[in-house]
């Protein structure tokens, strides 16, 4: 397909990918700046803090991982319900000022830092909420584009007078998804509060809202590379949606533990959010059982060993990793160590960024021809982009637990103990291994932009050649 035979709905599409892709390259960058200060403790100081490249670094990833799913959005549900997206101008506009938007945060972010304790600042230069520190009119900017967003998949919907499974469902979790981001907006200066508030937030989005949004995408991509039937997918789907929210939303009690609310969280935390890996397990079995069914046969392989790593990898980083410190008498020790920031890139890598590279390859393979996905390229952009993060995580996980055992169960959680497991060389060795397979992790992602990009530029020289033919 060539691009003007494209329709309008999918050129937004491979802009919103485009833009996607282009900052998971920037927040690849913040990383690895954020973790030469763990070995370099003094570089930069005071030009360029570590607070200010890790809040790029996590702030980009959660605008880049929205980008990727509003571009799969975009992409298929003309297809899913045989219509135009209605209201495309609205959706191509606010794709640019959503650019402008992100593009204008970042320069704040990078230039003025930080301002001081008052309302100006919380309006136009960080909010300070984790993951979501863009200022105020930033944030009010990402609620309009999500706003334009669910209008165009409800009107669609309408228009089209058709409703898949699919489309339900999707339809549906856009509701909490976009009530939950307006949590970050109240700031309350009682930190129990603000916390407790935030989490719903946090966790909802990565632990529900998200997980239905990405199995709907995983859907429409089994369906679309494997050729798997629409009565499998969607009750897959279903069983899944329904394991997410009922282990999901009580599971919300494991930030509960220690921030100052009462002890009953303590069971009932531990309790449901150790049901969690459930519905995860469910992906893993239907990727499988799909695969199985299929004998493997798949019209795109890149697409589909992405998907179905998404899978396995979810279940391992969210469901394994989550479990793993996820009952409170485990989270004591664990909580706040590098051990969670291993769990949250696995999580994080597992369950979305390869869920969005299944679909820049879904996307690929419509615009340059199936030919250009047997090269070698996406297996090396496969093979490192997997080996960077397994490496980066399990050094984080060493970190993390010499943290636990020698600074809290050891050392009693003092300053002092803080400091000596900071000290201990499993620790130190750790973050030298996180930042080599960090820039491993980084060549796998510029192997993936190299084959993303490649192919479009090989067609004319192979069209000669066919015409010579
Ligand atoms: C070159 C690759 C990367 C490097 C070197 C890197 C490095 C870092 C560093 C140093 C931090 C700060 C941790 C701390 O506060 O101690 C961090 C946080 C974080 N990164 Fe990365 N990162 C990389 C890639 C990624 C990717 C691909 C994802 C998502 C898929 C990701 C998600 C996160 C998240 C969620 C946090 C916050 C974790 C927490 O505070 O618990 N990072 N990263
Ligand atoms: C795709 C799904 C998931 C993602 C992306 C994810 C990501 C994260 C991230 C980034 C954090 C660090 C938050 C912070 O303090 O900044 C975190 C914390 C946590 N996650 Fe997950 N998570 C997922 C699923 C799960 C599951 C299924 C479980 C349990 C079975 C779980 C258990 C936990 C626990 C207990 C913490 C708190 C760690 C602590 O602060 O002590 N997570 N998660
Ligand atoms: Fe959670």
């Amino acid at each position: 397909m060539d691009r003007s035979e494209m329709s309008r709905s999918q050129k937004l599409a491979l802009r919103y990918l485009t833009a996607a892709v282009t900052l998971f390259g920037v927040m690849i960058v913040f990383g690895l700046l954020a973790a030469a200060y763990y070995v370099y403790p003094s570089l930069l100081y005071n030009v360029f803090n570590f607070n200010n490249a890790k809040i790029l670094h996590i702030d980009v990833l959660v605008i880049w991982l929205l980008m990727g799913f509003l571009g799969a959005v975009y992409w298929y549900l003309p297809k899913e319900l045989e219509h135009e997206i209605e209201g495309m101008w609205l959706a191509e506009l606010t794709f640019w000022v959503f650019c402008a938007v992100v593009a204008v945060v970042a320069l704040v972010f990078i230039f003025v830092q930080y301002g001081p304790a008052t309302e100006w600042t919380l309006w136009f230069i960080n909010q300070g909420r984790k993951y979501v520190e863009a200022p105020r009119w930033a944030s009010i900017g990402v609620v309009i584009v999500m706003g334009v967003f669910a209008y165009n998949v409800v009107a669609t919907c309408t228009r089209a007078r058709r409703m898949t499974g699919i489309t339900w469902v999707l339809a549906l979790d856009l509701i909490p998804l976009i009530v939950v981001y307006l949590d970050a907006f109240p700031s309350d200066p009682n930190m129990s509060r603000d916390l407790y508030w935030w989490w719903w937030l946090v966790h909802m989005w990565v632990e529900s809202t998200w997980e239905v949004l990405i199995g709907c995408v995983m859907a429409l991509v089994l369906m679309d590379v494997m050729g798997t039937s629409r009565k499998i997918v969607e009750t897959w789907l279903y069983i899944e949606v329904m394991l997410v929210l009922g282990a999901g939303i009580l599971g919300l009690g494991h930030h509960y533990f220690w921030i100052g609310t009462p002890k009953y969280w303590l069971s009932i935390g531990g309790f449901f959010s150790a049901l969690e890996p459930l519905p995860l397990l469910g992906m893993v079995v239907h990727a499988v059982y799909d695969a199985g069914m299929h004998r493997l046969k798949t019209g795109n392989r890149p697409a589909f060993y992405w998907i179905t790593t998404e899978a396995f990898l979810n279940f391992i980083g969210a469901g394994i990793w989550g479990f793993m410190m996820t009952l409170p008498q485990i989270n004591m020790y664990s909580h706040g160590t590098q051990w969670t920031v291993s769990h949250g890139h696995f999580a994080f890598y597992g369950a979305y960024v390869c869920g969005v590279i299944a679909v820049l390859y879904v996307v690929k393979q419509k615009t340059s021809g199936t030919e250009f996905l047997d090269g070698r390229a996406w297996k090396w952009g496969y093979g490192l982009l997997n080996f960077g993060m397994v490496g980066m995580v399990m050094a984080l996980l060493l970190a993390g637990m010499a943290q636990a055992f020698i600074g809290r169960a050891e050392g009693g959680s003092t300053l002092m103990a803080f400091t000596v497991a900071s000290e201990n060389p499993w620790f130190v060795s750790g973050m030298y291994a996180r930042l080599a397979f960090g820039v491993i992790f980084a060549l796998g992602y510029a192997t993936l932009v190299y084959d993303l990009l490649s192919a479009p530029r090989r067609l004319p020289s192979l069209q000669v050649r066919a015409e010579a033919i």
